[in-house]
C-alpha cells in the first residue's frame, strides 16, 4: 500500500476555509503578501537570535535575508522570528543559566506556529545548543547556519584571540608587564568585525559540531562572517530547507547516535571546548538518541588532535579557514578510520561524499593523524571519590607535567571568596597546591558559571608560575586554558563530596588513567557530610527558581528534567 502523505503542517493554518482562514491568511497579507503565497508551498521559519545585546550576532539581519532569497528561489515561503539570544560577555549572571530558556522559547515558537521546516541563524555560544535543543524537541526538518567567526584580532604584530588573550592580557595588566593604555588599544584591535569569537572556544567549536553532525552545510564552521561564502551558505540553506521539507528529511534523520560520535572525534581532533560535552548531550536527551560522559572517553580516546588553533595553539579561525576548514579535519578522520562515513547530512550527502575531497592548504595549521598537533588529548573524562559521576579536563589546554599531580587543596567556598581571598599576601599557597572551589555548579552558581579556569594568585604569577591544577563543578570559557578540572558531577551545592573538600586535604590527579582522588578516609568524610548543610539558594521566585528546582547535572546536560525528549510537530488546538 502507498503511504499516505501527510499534509504540511502550515496548511492547518493557511489552508483552512472560513473564519479561521481568513485569520490566518488576512493579518498576513497586512504587509503585501499575496494570496498564493498560502497555497501549501513549504513555509519556512528562519529562527533568528539577532540582538545588540549579542554582538557576535550583530548581523544576522542581513544573514536572514539571504535565507530568505534562498527560500524564494526554491519555491517557499519565508517567516523570519525572533528568539531569545543569549549574549555570552552581556549577560549576567552567565548567558547558560538562559540557555534552557531560549530552548523552550524555539521549541514553542516552531511548534505553536505555521511552520513546515526551520532554518536557525545562530552563532555566540549559547545561541547554537538552545536552537538545536529547541528544534530538537519539535524535530522538524532543520538546517544550522553559524554566522560565521571574527576576522583575527591583531596586535603590535601579534595575532590576539578573543579570551585567549583577554586572559593573558589581565594577567599581564596585574602582573605589572603592560600599561593601562596598552590594555585599552588591545581592547579595539581584538574584535574588529562581525562575527563570534575567533578562537577555537564554545561559538567555534558549536559551528563545528553543526558541520560534523550534518545539521549545517559544507564550510559552515570556518568561513568569517564577513567573507561573501558566509552568505551563499545561507543562500544555499534557504534553498535546501524547502527540499528537506519536499522530501520530509525530519531533524531526527540527521541527529542520529553515529552522527554525535562522528562529533565527539571531531571535537577532539579541533580541541574543541569543554561545553560541548555539556551541549552535545543535552542535545541528543532532546532528540532521543542515548550520549553520555562515557561515550565521550570512548569515541575521543584514538583521536589526536589535529587543529593549531588557540587557546591549546597559535593561530585562528581566518587561518583555519584559509587551510581548508573543517572539511579538512573530517577527511582526515575518516582516513584514519574514526568516521561513521554513511551519516547524512542536510544537503542530501553524506558526511564522506562532502569531505572526502578536502585540500589542506597549511600543515602547520590543520595537521596530520600521522604527525599531528597534540596526541591523543580528547576530552579526558575522570572519575573518583571526588566525581563519581564525572569531571572532566581538556588535555590540549593543561600543561603535560601537571596531569599526573599530588597536591594540597586550597578551597574557596565560592565564587565570591575566591575574589576576596586570591590576592590575600597571607594566602598560604604554592605552585604546588590545588586549587578547589565549590558552588559553581548548575543549582550552585545557578548557571554553572564560566569560572573554572580561576586566575592565578598574583604573587604566584609575578614569580614566572603560569598554570596550577584548579578543580571545580563550574564550567571554562572554551577560549580559556590551562589543568583545569571541571563540571564535578555531583556538584558541591547538590551535596557532591566536592562539597567536604577542606584546606589541606591532599588530591591526586592522573589524566592518563582517569583518576581523580580526595586522600581523605571514607569515615572522615562521612563525619564531614552529617555536618554538611546545603547553601541557601540565591533567589526564591521567577525563572532561575524554576532552574535551580529542575535543573539537572552537568554529566546530564545540564538541562531542565522536564525538557528532556520531544513533544513532536503535532499541530495545537486553534486559539479562537
Ligand atoms: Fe560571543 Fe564569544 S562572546 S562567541
Amino acid at each position: 500500500m502507498p503511504v499516505k502523505k501527510q499534509p504540511r503542517r502550515s496548511q492547518a493554518w493557511f489552508g483552512r476555509d472560513g473564519k479561521m482562514g481568513f485569520i490566518y491568511r488576512s493579518w498576513m497579507k497586512n504587509r503585501g503578501i499575496p494570496h498564493d503565497q498560502f497555497d501549501g508551498r513549504p513555509v519556512i521559519g528562519i529562527c533568528n537570535t539577532y540582538s545588540e545585546l549579542t554582538p557576535c550576532n550583530s548581523h544576522f539581519r542581513t544573514l536572514a535575508e539571504q535565507v530568505k532569497i534562498g527560500v524564494w528561489e526554491a519555491g517557499g515561503f519565508p517567516l523570519e522570528f525572533p528568539v531569545m539570544s543569549l549574549g555570552e560577555t552581556m549577560l549576567r549572571p552567565t548567558a547558560m543559566l538562559y540557555r534552557n530558556l531560549a530552548s523552550m522559547d524555539v521549541e514553542e515558537s516552531i511548534r505553536g506556529n505555521p511552520i513546515d521546516g526551520v532554518v536557525l541563524l545562530m552563532g555566540c555560544d549559547k545561541t547554537t545548543p538552545a536552537l538545536l535543543m529547541g528544534a530538537s524537541s519539535v524535530d522538524i526538518p532543520t538546517i544550522g547556519v553559524s554566522g560565521g567567526p571574527m576576522l583575527s584580532g591583531w596586535y603590535k604584530g601579534e595575532r590576539i584571540g578573543s579570551g585567549t588573550n583577554t586572559f593573558s592580557l589581565s594577567e599581564d595588566l596585574r602582573a605589572g608587564r603592560i600599561s593601562r593604555d596598552e590594555f585599552h588599544e588591545a581592547e579595539s584591535c581584538m574584535h574588529r568585525s562581525h562575527g563570534h569569537c575567533m578562537t577555537m572556544g564554545t561559538a567555534s567549536t558549536m559551528a563545528c559540531m553543526v558541520e560534523a553532525l550534518g545539521v549545517g552545510l559544507p564550510g559552515n564552521a570556518a568561513y568569517p562572517a564577513v567573507d561573501a561564502r558566509r552568505s551563499v551558505i545561507a543562500r544555499e540553506a534557504g534553498r535546501r530547507i524547502v527540499k528537506l521539507v519536499e522530501k520530509d528529511v525530519v531533524l531526527s534523520k540527521i541527529l542520529t547516535r553515529k552522527a554525535f560520535q562522528n562529533a565527539i572525534r571531531v571535537n577532539a581532533a579541533i580541541g574543541g571546548s569543554t561545553n560541548a560535552v555539556i551541549h552535545l548531550i543535552a542535545i541528543a536527551k532532546r532528540i532521543g538518541v542515548e550520549l553520555s560522559l562515557d561515550d565521550w572517553r570512548e569515541f575521543g580516546r584514538d583521536v589526536h588532535t589535529l587543529v593549531n588553533l588557540m587557546p591549546n595553539g597559535k593561530y585562528l579561525m581566518e587561518d583555519f579557514c584559509y587551510a581548508g576548514g573543517l572539511p579538512v579535519v573530517i577527511r582526515e578522520l575518516g582516513e584514519n578510520g574514526l568516521l561513521d562515513k554513511k551519516s547524512l547530512t542536510v544537503n542530501g550527502k553524506t558526511i564522506w561524499d562532502n569531505n572526502k575531497k578536502a585540500e589542506n592548504f597549511n600543515r602547520d595549521v590543520i595537521m596530520s593523524h600521522a604527525k599531528p598537533f597534540k596526541k591523543h588529548a580528547g576530552i579526558t573524562v575522570l572519575r573518583g571519590n571526588l566525581s563519581p559521576d564525572g569531571a572532566i579536563i581538556k588535555p590540549s589546554a593543561a600543561t603535560p607535567k601537571l596531569m599526573k599531580h599530588k597536591g594540597r587543596a586550597v578551597v574557596f567556598e565560592n565564587i565570591e571568596e575566591f575574589h576576596r581571598r586570591i590576592d590575600d599576601p597571607k594566602l598560604v599557597i604554592d605552585a604546588d597546591s590545588v586549587m578547589v572551589l565549590k558552588n559553581c555548579g548548575p543549582k550552585g552558581y545557578p548557571g554553572m558559571a564560566e569560572v573554572g579556569n580561576m586566575p592565578l594568585p598574583a604573587k604566584l604569577l609575578k614569580r614566572g608560575i603560569t598554570d596550577m591544577v584548579r578543580l571545580s563543578d563550574a564550567r571554562m570559557s572554551g577560549t580559556a586554558y590551562g589543568t583545569v578540572i571541571l563540571h564535578i558531577a555531583p556538584e558541591a551545592a547538590a551535596g557532591g563530596p566536592l562539597a567536604l573538600v577542606e584546606n589541606g586535604d591532599l588530591i591526586e590527579l592522573d589524566v592518563s588513567k582517569g583518576k581523580l582522588h580526595l586522600n581523605v578516609s571514607d569515615e572522615e568524610l562521612a563525619q564531614r557530610r552529617a555536618k554538611w548543610k546545603a547553601p541557601k539558594p540565591p533567589m526564591t521566585r521567577g525563572y532561575t527558581k524554576l532552574y535551580v528546582d529542575h535543573v539537572n547535572q552537568a554529566n546530564e546536560g545540564a538541562d531542565l528534567d522536564f525538557l528532556t525528549g520531544k513533544s513532536g510537530a503535532a499541530v495545537p488546538r486553534d486559539n479562537h
